[in-house]
């Protein structure tokens, strides 16, 4: 896999929720080579902050256009939101490895809370296109931030119960999984920490496949800065870097504790 670091040129910016956005670049390149669950580092801004570089996770391809799917928090985001078709952001990639989507299942079941959304209408598709049915569990705050676009079989739970299940997206999935005959499910999560651990428990308890795609602070994104790691037991290892090992991991190879809430 030949890595692409370049100057790329922004096409299109959509604000798809309550703050939250896609913005799409153009590169032949990265749009042939990536897959769902991998991740790009974008240096978002030369002129303000020289290390202002920020991982996320592919959300679609387009032809030749990638898009990232972002929620407004700090700096970086902020400089994002303000791109213009025309501009230009510096991208580095493709990083991470791959959800498990070419594992044998029968049915994907995707659990997302709040912006880690992000990589499902990409992973939705190339099941679709694989004949491998999705149904989606998204958690969000309230229902003008929910995502809809790209997503399958959609059940929404909103905090303040303005749409769908009243509560976390892990009580919407238990009710689900306890009155539906689901065809070999595998999970696919991507969310806060507290939702993880809990779709980890939910999946063990349920003997369920299960994988997790994790969040860490990255300076690097490539595995030299070592400031990623993530307890772990699988492959006799006990820390492993979620920049290169993951983003993804099977759920019962990661041990969260308790600062990871
Ligand atoms: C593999 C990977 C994939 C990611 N994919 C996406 C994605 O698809 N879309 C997306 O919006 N973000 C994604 N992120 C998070 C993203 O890299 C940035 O951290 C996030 O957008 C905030 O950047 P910022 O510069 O706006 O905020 P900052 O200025 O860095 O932070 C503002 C405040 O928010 C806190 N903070 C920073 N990041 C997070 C976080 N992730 N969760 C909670 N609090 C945080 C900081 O501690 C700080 O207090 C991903 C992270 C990783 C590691
Ligand atoms: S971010 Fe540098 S090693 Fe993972």
């Amino acid at each position: 896999m030949t890595k692409v670091n370049a100057d790329l040129k922004v096409t299109a910016i959509e604000q798809v929720a309550e703050d939250t956005f896609t913005l799409r670049f153009q590169s032949s390149e990265l749009a042939g080579q990536l897959k769902p669950g991998q991740f790009i580092n974008i240096l978002v801004s030369e002129r303000i902050e020289p290390l202002l570089r920020r991982p996320y996770s592919i959300s679609n391809i387009y032809n030749d256009e990638c898009e990232i799917m972002f929620s407004l928090l700090g700096k970086g985001t902020h400089i994002l939101a303000e791109k213009r078709p025309g501009d230009t952001i510096g991208v580095l990639g493709p990083l991470g490895n791959t959800f498990g989507y070419e594992k044998s299942f029968g049915t994907a079941v995707i659990v997302a809370g709040g912006i880690g959304v992000a990589p499902f209408p990409y992973l939705t598709r190339v099941l679709k296109e694989k004949g491998i049915p999705t149904v989606t569990f998204l958690g969000a705050r309230s229902t003008s931030r929910v995502v809809r676009d790209g997503l399958e079989n959609l059940h929404i739970a909103t905090d303040d119960g303005s749409e769908g299940f009243h509560g976390n997206v892990i009580g919407a999935l238990a009710e689900y999984m306890q009155t539906h005959d689901v065809d070999r499910p595998m999970i696919f999560a991507c969310g806060p920490n507290p939702m993880l651990q809990a779709t980890q428990s939910f999946a063990h308890e349920h003997d369920i496949l299960c994988e997790l795609s994790l969040e860490s602070e990255m300076a690097c994104g490539m595995g030299i800065c070592q400031g990623c790691p993530i307890e772990h037991h699988g492959g006799g290892r006990k820390y492993t870097l979620v920049c290169t090992d993951g983003a993804c991991f099977d759920s019962r190879d990661i041990i969260f504790h308790e600062h990871h809430a």
